[in-house]
């Protein structure tokens, strides 16, 4: 028997053990998410995702849809919400989009435009972050990373390797890898690991094909995020149901 919940008064069928986030897409229904994804298993980091359920705010990638539930997603105030959230994650990093070569085709770039932000609102922090160009085919800037632990959830679940981790706490914590030299050249992460292809942002970038895609043609000049995000959750749910 198929339970329905209400998202915006519409109404939203759901299979048991889904989430509100995994319900409203599968109902081609767009809830902005950033940490989660469909292939890993949530995070809960972004707050993004944030929906009102009988009056109190969850990350829809983590409540479980249920029967007669009335979530309220796309209202004024929770889009005022979400921006100011992402207007945060923007001045924790240093972003210098013009020139990053994951300009059209960043997740982060791509929510920016989604939620329509024009300003930094907070004051810019400027932290100090090292890079790690260190790899023969894989570049780590870490002035690009949201620490959403995307990477650390796919090297440890989809590649079988733990390559990643974060270190420390709030605005002072910061991507690791394993190795004791604190190197990317002495980890076993390559080009073609799942953790690379998805992070959201450029902070882990394939080296020497950077700037390869014309402008126009890049990801995110195609296809706006909720369109991709819904593509992307039905082309896993089809893979693995
Ligand atoms: S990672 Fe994304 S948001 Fe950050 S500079 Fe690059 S394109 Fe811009
Ligand atoms: S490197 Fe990418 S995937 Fe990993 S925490 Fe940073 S932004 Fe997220
Ligand atoms: S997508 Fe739900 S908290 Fe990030």
């Amino acid at each position: 028997m198929t339970h329905t919940f209400f998202l915006d008064d519409q109404e939203i069928p759901f299979r048991e053990g889904q989430s509100v986030l995994q319900a409203a897409l599968s109902a081609g229904h767009y809830i902005p998410h950033l940490c989660w994804r469909p292939q890993l298993e949530p995070h809960s980091s972004c707050r993004l995702c944030t929906v009102i359920i009988n009056g109190r705010p969850f990350s829809s990638c983590t409540q479980p849809a249920m029967k007669d539930q009335k979530v309220d997603c796309d209202t004024p105030e929770l889009q005022a919400l979400r921006k100011a959230v992402l207007q945060m994650i923007f001045v924790e990093g240093n972003h210098y989009c013009p020139s990053c070569e994951e300009s059209g085709s960043c997740r982060l770039q791509a929510m920016a435009y989604h939620l329509g932000l024009q300003d930094n609102r907070f004051p810019q922090q400027f932290p100090i972050r090292e890079r790690d160009n260190s790899h023969p085919d894989v570049n780590m800037d870490r002035d690009r990373c949201i620490r959403c632990e995307t990477c650390v959830r796919a090297s440890r679940d989809l590649d079988g390797k733990n390559v990643f981790g974060i270190h420390g706490r709030g605005i002072k914590s910061k991507l690791a890898v394993n190795a004791p030299s604190g190197l990317l050249k002495d980890t076993d992460v390559s080009a073609e690991d799942q953790a690379v292809a998805l992070c959201p942002t450029g902070c882990l970038t394939v080296k020497r094909v950077g700037f390869k895609v014309p402008i126009g043609q890049r990801i995110y000049d195609k296809e706006s995020i909720s369109a991709m995000a819904l593509k992307e959750f039905q082309a896993e749910e089809a893979a693995h149901g």
